[in-house]
C-alpha cells in the first residue's frame, strides 16, 4: 500500500466544515488518471455491471434498448481489480480521516460519466436522501475529474453552508418513478459556487452537502470517478420517513431482484450513494 502525497492545511479543513464542501487541484498524478480513462471507458463500452443492477442510467429510464442519459457504475472496481487501491484512493481515504476521523471507511466507488453532447443535468440533491432514514450518518464523497471539469461540460456546483440541513424532501428526477436519480423538492441556487477542476483534481463534499452538475455541452465524454467515505453509523432514536425511496420502481431495482441482490425495494443500502 502507498502512502498519501496529500495531507489538508488547518484552512482547507475549516473552510470544508463551514462550507461543507471542498475544492483541492490534484488529488492524484497524470499519469494515475491516463492509466484511468483506458480502464473506465472500457468497462461501459462493455457494459461491465448492468446483469446485477450495478450499471444504470443516472438520470433516464435505463430502458435496456435506449442510450443512457447519464450512465453510472456502482462499484467499477469489482469489474477491473487494478482500480483497487490506486494512488486516487489512498489520498481519498487520508483526506476523509483528517475530515471526519480515523474510524472513516470507504463504502462505494462509482463511475458516472456524461456522454458528449447529451447528459442530462443531475439535479440538486443531497446524497444521504438516497441512505437508510434510521441511520445517523457522517459521510462525505470525493469526486475526481478525469479530464478537465468545466461549466460547460458538468463540473460539480454547490449550496455553500447547506450540509447543516436536515435531509429535505427529494422526489425522483422528473417525478418518474422508473428515474433512479433524486432531486430536492425546492431549492435556492442563487448562491451555488461551480467548482471547475482540472483533470486528477476533486471535490469533496459532505453528505447533506446540496450538489448539482450539468449537461455536457462539449463534444468529449465528461468522466468522474467517485469515492464514498462514512464513519461508521449509528442507530437513529427516531427513524425518518424518506418516502421517495419507496417511490420509485427502476428497471435497475429490477435487474437487481433478478440477480438475488436485493429481494424488496425498501430501505436502500448505503453503498447505493449517489
Ligand atoms: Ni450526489
Amino acid at each position: 500500500m502507498q502512502n498519501p502525497t496529500i495531507i489538508l492545511s488547518e484552512a482547507q479543513i475549516a473552510f470544508f466544515q463551514r462550507e461543507g464542501y471542498l475544492a483541492i487541484p490534484a488529488i492524484t498524478t497524470p499519469e494515475e488518471v491516463e492509466r484511468l480513462i483506458g480502464i473506465y471507458d472500457h468497462l461501459f463500452a462493455i457494459k461491465a455491471g448492468r446483469e446485477e443492477g450495478n450499471q444504470y442510467d443516472l438520470a433516464g429510464t435505463d430502458e435496456d434498448d435506449k442510450e443512457a442519459a447519464v450512465p453510472q457504475i456502482v462499484h467499477p472496481s469489482k469489474y477491473a481489480q487494478e482500480l483497487a487501491n490506486i494512488l486516487y484512493w489512498v489520498n481519498a481515504r487520508a483526506i476523509a480521516a483528517q475530515l471526519l476521523g480515523p474510524q472513516v471507511e470507504m463504502q462505494s466507488d462509482h463511475a458516472i460519466m456524461k456522454p458528449p453532447g447529451s447528459g442530462a443535468p443531475t439535479p440538486w440533491h443531497q446524497d444521504e436522501a438516497y441512505w437508510r432514514p434510521d441511520l445517523e450518518h457522517s459521510a462525505l464523497t470525493i469526486w475526481m475529474p478525469l479530464q478537465e471539469a468545466t461549466l460547460e461540460n458538468g463540473c460539480m456546483q454547490f449550496i455553500p453552508g447547506s450540509h447543516t440541513l436536515e435531509v429535505l424532501p427529494h422526489h425522483s428526477i422528473g417525478h418518474d418513478p422508473r428515474v433512479h436519480g433524486l432531486e430536492v423538492d425546492t431549492v435556492e441556487a442563487a448562491h451555488a459556487v461551480a467548482c471547475p477542476l482540472p483533470a486528477g483534481g476533486a471535490t469533496i463534499h459532505h453528505c447533506r452537502t446540496l450538489h448539482y452538475t450539468g449537461p455536457n455541452r462539449t463534444d468529449k465524454p465528461r468522466r468522474a470517478y467517485i469515492l464514498n467515505f462514512a464513519a461508521p453509523t449509528k442507530k437513529r432514536e427516531v427513524a425518518r420517513d424518506f418516502y421517495w425511496q419507496a417511490m420509485r420502481q427502476t428497471a435497475r431495482d429490477e435487474r437487481r431482484r433478478k440477480a438475488g441482490i436485493v429481494s424488496t425495494s425498501g430501505g436502500r443500502l448505503r453503498e447505493e450513494s449517489k
